[in-house]
């Protein structure tokens, strides 16, 4: 060891302090939760999305040294559900066993770490409803109405309005849903289509009426804008959408109850009536907490009626108005403890398209994991993950790049070029001279929590890799495989490959929130548990390594190929039930490997230009604050965009019939920032929104990668 300075660096008093403050940080009580994932059909990676993202979360927490209890349950109730037995022949009870061993098996395959798994169709879930109803109608809240609904008689059953298909009653496009067209966008009732079919039998549905019961929001009206606009509960763009689009007016009534046959709970006190599934599915984040309490001899009130315990539910965006408006109502009504936090993520697309049985890209968790390392979709997830809406995109030549790169090119080659030589040599006594890696790679460490803290694990694998990529040329330099034919030279490898070896378990431990299994596997190298985030802030030292054992595999294109070909429906996809199931669930792609193979039309390039007129062109990345209808403007949307800091725009875009406002609320697009302003008869226009596509339906507009900025310039 004759050339390397040995230090004192961080097993010296400034380590001792911050492993004192770790300690210290006040511990929290958490109670975490993901969507219920309806019992009907497999997960698939459009859920997955979310499980990982909380599963991320909660260990990141209890790394922390946090009390973290996450819990879920599959959601059962329902007419897909019941309809769907009655076609296999078998009863509601064994369809939603079954489903739930499928589900928790590619839970676990994914390593998605529940404290329980539960179901809503239990005594608990049925207890907890009757509790919640009694509040609701000793505060008033219930009222009583007829409801007129489109009825199947040959299913014997009433149907939602996604049940329903017909023609459009403005464009006349055929095979459309009971609640909006997909070609003009035009939104209506189900009654209003032409030729109705109900998607269950095909039969001509007729019109029945049955009293319904209605819970009266607008009583919670107050409570509900101060609760949503508190600034302490919902991501920015999920207040403003909520504002600008419910409580700026009366907020309408909420149909709770459905009559006979239905597959769910009955109302105690209204026979014949059971409560809508979306009235016993929350209820049943508390129904599998108290589960769990009476597992472990826990009190229920010690985490739902408790003031010191945070609660945090995770979702889709597409089931934010449940959560952020009717749950909190319900919650505050019955005395249960308000979320501390919803945190609302966006949908994932394949190839920037939606998933598509027929193209192979809508992959089931079950197949994805015939063929690929779970860790590798957790990484990719975690790198592409923001704390905002927008949605996620996977591209698999990115995914194959990504893992290869940073997982295996950057982690884990750490390990493998200096585990083997630490075999021999076992781990310093003291920590070597190492150029200040570890010291920097420590005092990262609150930044990179900060990240996970906020659900911004995009920042977070930014900042590690940043570490990795300072870590390897220092290995690279020092060539231990070089050292370690030289007997005399035993000293000097023994000091690389204890820097090599710390430096790649300080890595292990901040990532150990995304790959638990990468951690164990560091944890059996190195003889310890990687259980507590303060082990990222000492080296290990004095230490014998064991034997290095391979720990992951590059991914293969031809795995991800063999992947999507198994994922093909051979058979043209039946429409029996709708592709879009819940939060994230999405359909309709192509090719992943490729763009969209569409030909593209012989629209001659335009004359030349010069960068000086290239630039006379201000393009700006903007998030969309609000987005929402003209009323009066067949092609309009009306969209407030902030371009970073305190400046806003408002954009009348003609993008009507290709988007939805509030799937609009969040994301990022590119923005013609110094266009001159236009007085339309509907308001002023302050820019434009850059899109392509032929117009009508087929707009898409441009948004950049995940990680930009509002505000920042497009070059
Ligand atoms: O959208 C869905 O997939 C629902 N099954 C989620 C329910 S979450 C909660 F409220 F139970
Ligand atoms: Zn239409």
């Amino acid at each position: 060891m004759a050339n390397l300075k040995q230090i004192e660096d961080a097993t010296s008093t400034a380590g001792t302090r911050r492993a004192a403050k770790a300690e210290t940080l006040a511990k929290r009580q958490l109670l975490v939760t993901a969507a219920l994932p309806y019992a009907n059909g497999p997960i698939h990676l459009g859920h997955l999305v979310e499980y990982i993202q909380t599963d991320i979360w909660v260990r990141f927490q209890k790394l922390r040294g946090h009390r973290c209890l996450f819990v879920c349950a599959d959601d059962t109730h329902g007419t897909a559900i019941m309809l769907r037995a009655a076609k296999e022949g078998r009863s509601e009870i064994e369809l939603i066993a079954e489903t739930q061993q499928e589900h928790e098996r590619d839970f676990a395959g994914f390593g998605i770490a529940f404290d329980h798994y539960g179901s809503t169709n239990s005594d608990e879930n049925y207890e907890l409803c009757k509790q919640f109803w009694a509040s609701l109608r000793a505060a008033g809240l219930i009222v009583e109405r007829e409801v007129s609904q489109l009825f199947d008689a040959t299913a014997g059953t009433f149907l939602a309005d996604r049940f329903v298909k017909g023609t459009c009653p403005r464009c006349k496009s055929p095979d459309q849903y009971g609640d909006n067209c997909d070609k003009c966008g035009a939104t209506y009732s189900p009654a209003d289509l032409i030729d109705p079919v109900s998607v269950h039998s095909g039969a001509t549905p007729e019109v029945r009426s049955a009293p319904h019961l209605f819970v009266e929001l607008e009583q919670l009206h107050a409570f509900l804008a101060e609760w949503t606009q508190s600034g302490e509960h919902l991501q920015t763009e999920v207040a403003n959408y909520l504002k600008g689009h419910f409580l700026g007016e009366p907020l309408r009534d909420w149909d709770i109850s459905r009559p006979a046959p239905y597959f769910g709970f009955e109302i105690p006190d209204s026979p014949g009536n059971y409560w809508y599934v979306w009235f016993d599915a929350p209820i049943g984040y508390i129904a599998s907490t108290w589960q769990w309490c009476k597992q472990h001899g826990e009190d229920l009130n010690d985490w739902w009626k408790n003031p010191e315990t945070e609660i945090h539910h995770f979702i889709g965006k597409d089931i934010t108005y449940f959560h952020t408006l009717f749950w909190p109502g319900m919650l505050k009504t019955a005395g249960f403890t308000l979320p501390t936090k919803v945190h609302i993520h966006g949908f994932l697309n394949v190839a920037g398209e939606k998933m598509s049985k027929s193209k192979g890209t809508f992959i089931k968790a079950e197949t994805y994991l015939q063929h690929l390392d779970p860790a590798f979709l957790r990484y990719y997830f975690a790198s592409k993950l923001g704390p905002r809406l927008d949605d996620l995109d996977l591209n698999m030549d990115e995914f194959v790049n990504k893992i290869n790169a940073d997982l295996v090119g950057k982690v884990v080659n750490l390990a493998s070029r200096s585990a083997k030589f630490a075999a021999r040599t076992g781990l310093a006594e003291k920590y070597p001279d190492d150029g200040g890696l570890f010291k920097q790679a420590a005092a990262a460490g609150e930044d990179i929590a900060a990240a996970y803290e906020h659900c911004d694990y995009a920042k977070a694998m930014r900042l590690i890799m940043e570490l990795a990529d300072r870590a390897n040329p220092y290995v690279e330099n020092a060539q231990p495989w070089v050292l370690a034919k030289d007997p005399a030279r035993t000293g000097e490898l023994q000091a690389i490959c204890t820097a090599a070896l710390n430096l790649f378990r300080q890595l292990v431990v901040y990532l150990a929130p995304v790959l638990p299994r990468l951690a164990e596997q560091c944890g059996e190298l190195l003889g310890e548990k990687i259980e507590h985030w303060s082990q990222s802030q000492e080296p290990l030292l004095g230490k014998s390594v064991n034997a290095f054992e391979h720990m992951l595999a590059r991914v293969k294109k031809e795995d991800v190929d063999a992947m999507i070909e198994d994922s093909k429906e051979k058979e043209a996809c039946s429409t029996s039930t709708p592709e879009v199931v819940g939060s994230g669930a999405v359909s309709g792609a192509s090719d992943p490997w490729k763009d969209s193979a569409e030909p593209l039309q012989a629209e001659p390039l335009a004359e030349t230009c010069s960068i000086d007129d290239f630039v006379k062109v201000d393009l700006r990345v903007a998030r969309v604050l609000s987005a929402e209808h003209v009323p009066e403007a067949r092609k309009l949307l009306k969209l407030t965009l902030s371009l970073g800091g305190d400046v806003q725009k408002t954009v009348f875009a003609g993008i009507k019939a290709a988007y939805e406002p509030e799937a609009l609320v969040g994301r990022l697009v590119v923005c013609v920032a110094n266009l001159a302003p236009r007085q339309m008869k509907f308001g002023l226009s302050e820019g434009m929104v850059t899109a392509c596509g032929p117009g009508g339906a087929e707009v898409y507009l441009l948004s950049p990668d995940s990680g930009a900025k509002p505000g920042q310039r497009v070059h």
